[in-house]
């Protein structure tokens, strides 16, 4: 660990987050992690997982994951997954599914994605067979001629959403992998980055956490936890 205190970390915009080296005597437990106790914890984290190794933390979301899953398609290489990513982990999803190309720009992601388990399928047929064997029903979300209202939809706590990409939108195979596809008519122009906005509320209520705030300028989610 060779972060020094006033370093911006990648996507951060403050120079200083997080807190110092830990005074001495040092917090025992096996959460704890010496390197970040003598060098200061800079991470954008919850205070209450202050220098606790990334592995640790990851072992205590997982005690607490929502059943939702959220998958996203990666043909060409959209610069904003990366906040779908840092959204899916407001609401400490179950997993994130990453349909295409393996690599993805992280950097809108903000680190988010070490405390979440991202998985990779290199094409939708992979991403189906996952979610079939597992019984989870997929659900597109997009305006496409086959889209039924998402207002109006009943979701099941435990599903996957599948996101398209920013130009195209969902590929013809993705949308036939889908039970049901999804369109929310206020998001018909409205671009991939800002779609966490609209859909936060109804994931909200859907998995029963009044306590995430919303911050709507900034299209950040916060849980107050
Ligand atoms: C900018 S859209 C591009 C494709 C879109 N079908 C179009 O008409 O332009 C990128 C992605 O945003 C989401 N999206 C866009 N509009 C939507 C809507 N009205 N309802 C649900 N999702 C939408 C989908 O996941 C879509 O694949």
């Amino acid at each position: 660990m060779t972060l020094p205190p006033a370093e911006i970390g990648p996507g951060e915009f403050y120079p200083v987050v997080g807190v110092g080296p830990h005074p001495k005597p040092w917090p025992t437990g096996e959460q704890y992690d010496p390197e970040l106790l003598e060098n200061g914890d800079r991470r954008n984290v919850l205070d209450h997982y202050r220098y606790w190794s990334v592995a640790a933390i990851v072992a205590d979301l997982d005690k607490k994951r929502n059943p939702l899953r959220i998958a996203i398609e990666n043909w060409q290489h959209d610069l904003n997954i990366g906040s779908i990513v840092r959204t899916a982990n407001a609401f400490n999803v179950a997993s994130v599914h990453i349909v295409g190309k393996r690599d993805w720009n992280r950097r809108g992601a903000m680190v988010t994605d070490k405390y979440l388990h991202v998985i990779h399928h290199p094409d939708v047929a992979d991403f189906k067979a996952w979610f079939d064997e597992r019984g989870i029903e997929i659900i597109g979300i997009d305006n496409v001629a086959s889209s039924t209202s998402l207002e109006s939809a009943k979701l099941p706590k435990e599903c996957v959403l599948l996101f398209g990409q920013e130009g195209a939108g969902m590929s013809d195979e993705a949308v036939k992998a889908c039970s049901r596809v999804l369109a929310n008519a206020a998001l018909n122009e409205v671009r991939l980055r800002l779609i966490h906005r609209w859909l936060s509320p109804p994931l909200q209520e859907l998995l029963q956490m009044p306590n995430l705030e919303v911050n709507r300028d900034q299209g950040l989610l916060e849980n107050l936890d």
